[in-house]
C-alpha cells in the first residue's frame, strides 16, 4: 500500500508470496497495521469485495481493554523500550523503523503497535518478551472471531484493536478479494 490510498488483493488456496495475509492455511496472528512505517496509522478499513468457496478465515479482533494480561505486559521493563521493525520486500519499504510496543504518552491509557512477524529484537530479553506477548495474545479467549459478509466492511481504531485472520479450510477453488484503506485522524 506504500504510496497509494488503498490496496486490493486476493487470497487463494495456493500462494507463494511473503505475505502472511495471503497465505490461506495459516492463522494470521493478532497485530496492528503500520507497525513498520514512519507514518501513523490511526484507523483501518477492511472491506470484503468477493468470497467464493470459503470456509473458515474469520476476522479476529481483540480490544486492548479485553486482553486479560495487558497489565502484565504493559508494566514490563521492555514495554517502553524501542524495538526495531523491518518488513519483507513485498511491502516496498526500504527502511527500518523503531518504536516501543506501547506507544501512548506518559499518563495516558495504553495503546499498542505490535506485529510478531516484523519485530527484530536486539537481544534475548526483547526476544523472550515479544514471544511471550504473542503467545498471550493468541490464547486470549476474549478475541472475537467474526464472519464478515461479502460487501461488508470493518472500521477499527488501529491502536485500540488488534486484528488477525483465522485460517481457511483447504479448497482448491477458494477465492477472496479484499480492499484495505488506512489513515490518520487530523
Ligand atoms: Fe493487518
Amino acid at each position: 500500500m506504500s504510496g497509494k490510498f488503498y490496496a486490493r488483493f486476493s487470497v487463494r488456496n495456493d500462494d507463494n508470496s511473503d505475505s502472511y495475509l495471503r497465505q490461506a492455511h495459516r492463522r494470521m496472528e493478532l497485530h496492528n497495521d503500520g507497525t513498520y512505517v514512519k507514518e501513523k496509522t490511526d484507523w483501518v478499513i477492511m472491506q470484503k469485495i468477493l468470497e467464493l468457496n470459503v470456509e473458515g478465515g474469520g476476522s479476529l479482533l481483540l480490544h486492548l481493554d479485553d486482553w486479560e494480561e495487558l497489565e502484565k505486559f504493559h508494566s514490563h521493563p521492555v514495554a517502553k523500550e524501542d524495538i526495531q521493525w523491518g518488513s519483507p520486500s513485498s511491502k516496498n519499504i526500504d527502511y527500518k523503523t523503531s518504536h516501543p510496543i506501547f506507544i501512548e504518552k506518559d499518563g495516558d491509557l495504553p495503546i499498542i503497535s505490535f506485529i510478531d512477524q516484523f519485530a527484530e529484537p536486539a537481544n534475548m530479553t526483547q526476544g523472550l518478551y515479544l514471544y511471550e506477548l504473542g503467545e498471550s495474545l493468541e490464547r486470549e479467549s476474549n478475541t472475537y472471531n467474526i464472519k464478515l459478509n461479502e460487501g461488508s466492511m470493518l472500521i477499527i481504531n488501529n491502536y485500540f484493536w488488534l486484528h488477525g485472520r483465522d485460517k481457511f479450510f483447504a479448497n482448491k477453488d477458494l477465492h477472496r478479494e479484499l480492499l484495505r484503506q488506512r489513515g490518520v485522524f487530523i
